[in-house]
């Protein structure tokens, strides 16, 4: 089946912004794709509650990039807050959209970035749950994966 990518998604996966790691990031997020066991690690720097600097990693696919680049840049620079707000439909617009098979792979890097938000709140000495409910773990559903 041939599958048609936007021509942004193209350039996101071709040339991914902020692919790497930050050396003593304030929150680190790591999730697992339930659906294909794709994983992904994300990394934030936070100033004052303003994300300051963001990086990822991922063992993923083209589309799992794709959408992890678009989505560190649109949160660079923007508050918790703001970036907690940011929805994989978010990123799937700002991309042109996503094959309707690959839309699952965008979830990966909503749920990296509240994963690395939730582990700066743990950092902070703050429980996370209340502000931003159950934080789904990479091992979690990974595990349950291979257990199929
Ligand atoms: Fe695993 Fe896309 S197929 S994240």
């Amino acid at each position: 089946m041939a599958f048609t990518y936007s021509e942004k998604v193209m350039d996101h996966f071709a040339n991914p912004r902020n692919v790497g790691e930050i050396e003593n990031a304030d929150g680190i997020g790591e999730v697992g794709n339930s659906k294909c066991g794709d994983i992904m690690k994300m990394y934030i720097e936070v100033n004052d509650g303003v994300i300051t600097d963001v990086k990822f990693k991922t063992f993923g696919c083209g589309a799992a990039i794709a959408t992890s680049s678009m989505a560190t840049e649109l949160i660079k620079g923007k508050t918790i807050d703001e970036a907690l707000k940011l929805t994989n439909k978010a990123v799937m617009e700002a991309l042109d959209g996503l094959p309707p098979v690959k839309v699952h792979c965008s979830v990966l890097a909503e749920e990296a970035i509240r994963s690395a938000v939730a582990d700066y709140y743990k950092r902070q000495g703050i429980d996370p749950e209340p502000i931003m409910g159950k934080i789904e773990s990479a091992h979690e559903h990974t595990h349950e994966e291979f257990e199929e």
